[in-house]
């Protein structure tokens, strides 16, 4: 598979053609962001940790029966993915209350969601993400019914496999974020799955292991995306 040209580039990765048109080449940066672009900084490694997390988990997800766009590592920070028709739309569910719900709905930090809730978000930087339901996706025709539909199921089934792979390294999946698109009319799991877009805690002292570090300038980010690696059995 030989790399083209640069076809777009993110906040955190770039994407570039590849001479297969289904296939794309997906570069992890050293650039870490929050608050929709408004906190930038490079942060050592983050590119390479990001890009073999993401292989390992979107592997785990494969082998349940999810379909995600991953392939296969190309290099330390590349990897190569089928070319989705991206749905604008961010599936959030959350198992324990953070973030941006707590700060909404006036919720404590920590509070134990039974059975998990699931969110919608608008991915527009503009308007800070804002959140959205599955009317407006329809009237505004960003996703279909269907589709919509099939894209809660398989967040709900990520859910499954991670919060499991997750606890049996002694940490808490508090929340996460996934981005769908349609290949060849089929929903499949997109983007990534990194620390980058997910809440860890240590499940006895509630450490936070995740971007919140990032955000909350607790320092150690990438320390502590490689201690969840090591946790969940990953060798970087
Ligand atoms: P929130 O608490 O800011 O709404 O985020 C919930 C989870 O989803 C958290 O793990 C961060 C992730 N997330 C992103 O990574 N990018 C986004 O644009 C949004 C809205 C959430
Ligand atoms: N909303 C996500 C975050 O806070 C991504 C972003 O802000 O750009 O990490």
């Amino acid at each position: 598979m030989e790399k083209r040209e640069l076809l777009y580039s993110g906040k955190a990765k770039s994407v570039y053609t590849t001479d297969d048109p289904d296939f794309m080449v997906l570069e992890f940066r050293n650039d870490t962001s929050a608050f929709d672009g408004k906190k930038v900084e490079k942060l050592d490694r983050k590119g390479l940790v990001n890009n073999k997390f993401n292989a390992f988990i979107m592997s785990k997800l494969a082998d349940a029966g999810i379909p995600t766009h991953f392939e296969q590592l190309l290099s330390d920070t590349e990897s190569l993915v089928k070319r989705l028709d991206m749905i604008p739309l961010e599936c959030v569910v959350r198992n324990v209350a953070a973030g941006s719900l707590c700060r909404r709905l006036g919720v404590e930090e920590g509070l134990a969601l039974d059975p998990a809730t699931f969110e919608l978000f608008l991915k527009n930087d503009d308007l800070g993400d804002p959140m959205v339901n599955e009317y407006h996706a329809r009237s505004f025709g960003w996703a279909e019914d269907v589709h919509i539909a099939r894209m809660k199921e398989l967040t709900f089934a990520v859910n499954k496999v991670l919060k499991e792979l997750f606890e049996a390294g002694g940490l808490t999946l508090v929340d996460y974020k996934l981005e769908f698109g349609l290949f060849r009319g089929e929903v499949i799991l997109g983007d990534e799955f990194s620390p980058d877009g997910c809440r860890l805690w240590d499940s006895e002292t509630g450490e936070k292991l995740d971007k919140d570090r990032f955000r909350q300038g607790l320092g150690g980010v990438v320390e502590g995306y490689e201690e969840v690696a090591r946790r969940i059995g990953m060798s970087l």
